[in-house]
């Protein structure tokens, strides 16, 4: 009915990267509101411990996207969670490290995304977890600003796409969450041990997201009919100063 929420008991959400931090926080809120889960992720052990559906694949491979939607069946709600981080500036990014970044950031959702848009759908919604790195610059995180850029631009464009067929894409844009990403690749371990801190100091609000306020946005996002092309901040003001 126009202007009612999406109901999500029995539709089937296919989250990426589900294993762990905001993707399992994702899982267990859409499996409260009645759905059927499918995770993908890489560690086929980490999925299995979670008790939902799953595949093991790596998203930057287009093949992954195939089978997993293949094993799914229909998908209502995709969440392209799944992202990866390298922690350095352009000058000192190799080939492989910006090829890898790009791979997992910008190609696994394309691929997901264009999986689930080939789908009989006139209905349905995708949520990217982006970051406030797609928005504003971050100096020593070169890739991984460029990917979350480029995944803001496949949000807008894909909604348009979309729009006529009723399906809504947005993105989330968190700042630092306190999850496994916040503390890895770190060159100098004292980094990762301070990050917290450091983060704390530049987000207005005082404090980092924890994985559960990104997953209640993602929710909230997914139910809502008339918001597509929205890339929702979630960091504390860190991008209104
Ligand atoms: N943590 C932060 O401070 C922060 C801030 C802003 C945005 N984000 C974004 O939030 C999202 C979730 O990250 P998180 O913070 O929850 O960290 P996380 O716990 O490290 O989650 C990342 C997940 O992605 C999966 N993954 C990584 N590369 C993959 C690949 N090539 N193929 C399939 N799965 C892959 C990982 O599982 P496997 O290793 O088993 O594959 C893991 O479950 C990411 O898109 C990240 O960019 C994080």
């Amino acid at each position: 009915m126009a202007g009612d929420p999406r109901n999500f008991e029995g539709k089937t959400v296919l989250i990426t990267g589900g294993g762990s931090g905001v993707g399992l926080e994702c899982a267990k809120l859409f499996s409260d509101a009645g759905a059927n889960i499918f995770l993908v992720g890489r560690t086929a052990e980490k999925l299995k411990d979670t008790g939902y559906d799953y595949f093991a694949g790596d998203v930057r491979e287009s093949q992954t996207a195939l089978n997993a939607f293949k094993q799914a069946g229909a998908v209502d709600v995709l969440v392209n969670n799944a992202g990866a981080i390298h922690r350095a500036d352009a000058r000192d990014t190799n080939d492989d490290d910006w090829q890898f970044i790009m791979d997992v950031n910008v190609n696994g959702p394309f691929y997901f995304s264009r999986e689930f848009a080939q789908q009989d759908l006139d209905d349905g919604t995708i949520i990217n977890v982006s970051s406030t790195c797609g928005q504003v610059g971050a100096a020593g995180l070169a890739a991984y600003c460029a990917s979350k850029g480029a995944l803001n631009q496949l949000t807008r464009t894909m909604a348009l796409e979309l729009a006529p067929r009723k399906i809504t894409v947005n993105a989330v844009a968190p700042g630092a969450i306190n999850s496994p990403m916040l503390f890895s690749k770190h060159s100098n371990p004292k980094d990762a041990e301070t990050v917290v801190k450091r983060n704390m100091e530049s987000i207005p609000i005082g404090n980092v997201a924890e994985p559960q306020e990104v997953s209640r946005a993602i929710l909230f996002l997914a139910r809502e009919r008339h918001i597509t092309g929205t890339i929702l901040s979630i960091d504390g003001g860190y991008t209104a100063l």
